[in-house]
């Protein structure tokens, strides 16, 4: 079982996409998946150019000479992956959105009716990884997450992927404060990550509960929303 995790955050290893996405590595990593955390802010990824020669000419291969020929091997051949990038405009950061158009060597041109009566584009491959989405964000409400939430499930249809889980976290810059009162509440936050990177390692799911307790705000939300205005 192989878990690898490609995070758009433009902080990398700095920033609070990074304390989740390790978390549930290491829960993962304990269940005995062997795992990747690739930062994609270090890795050469142009845009996409829109030649299609990935399609005509070379298929499944991208004319772009850069890193994404090896990212797209490691992605192919992991079982599971997990997107994370920071909410940036209710979507994923330019980098990410770069990682996701250059995937589009991962299917084919050719059109078929996929389910929900939806156009799709026809697999090229037999098998895809499950996918993982994992994102934090400033503003404190989950319902921030409702045009990623979609545009994420929408991404899927294109090859056949399965989402086998989704952790979206308001209040993210939380999660690499020093403050001393918050010490507990994110050592929880972290228990509970590696918890459920145990159970997607193990059962491809989170179960409701541990769904239900990710959820949970790390601090009342008027309360946090206060103390973001102070710190400005
Ligand atoms: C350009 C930009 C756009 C952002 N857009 C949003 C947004 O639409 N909604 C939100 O709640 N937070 C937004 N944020 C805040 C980030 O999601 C938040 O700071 C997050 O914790 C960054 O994660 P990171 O440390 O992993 O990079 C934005 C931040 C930046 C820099």
């Amino acid at each position: 079982m192989k878990i690898s995790a490609f995070n758009g955050s433009p902080k990398a290893d700095r920033g609070n996409t990074h304390v989740m996405v390790s978390a549930l590595l290491e829960g993962a990593a304990q269940a005995g998946a062997a795992t990747e955390n690739v930062l994609l802010a270090g890795k050469k990824i142009g845009h996409c150019i829109g030649c299609f020669t990935c399609w005509t000419k070379t298929p499944g291969k991208c004319v772009l000479k850069d890193d994404m020929e090896s990212l797209l091997k490691s992605y192919m051949a992991s079982d599971i992956v997990i997107m994370a990038s920071p909410l940036y405009i209710d979507h994923v950061t330019g980098i990410m959105k770069d990682f996701m158009d250059r995937s589009i060597p991962l299917v084919c041109p050719q059109f078929e009716m996929g389910d929900a009566g939806q156009t799709r584009h026809a697999a090229r491959y037999g098998k895809y990884p499950a996918i993982v989405w994992v994102s934090n964000c400033g503003f404190p409400e989950k319902d921030q997450f409702a045009v990623l939430r979609l545009a994420c499930e929408r991404r899927i249809r294109n090859n056949k992927a399965e989402i086998i889980a989704q952790i979206y976290r308001g209040q993210g810059p939380l999660l690499t404060s020093e403050s001393p009162e918050l010490k507990p509440v994110l050592s929880d936050y972290k228990d509970l990550l590696r918890r459920a990177g145990k159970e997607i390692a193990t059962k491809r799911k989170i179960p409701d509960d541990l769904q239900a307790e990710l959820d949970k705000p790390l601090m009342p939300e008027d309360e946090y929303s206060k103390s973001v205005n102070e710190s400005w």
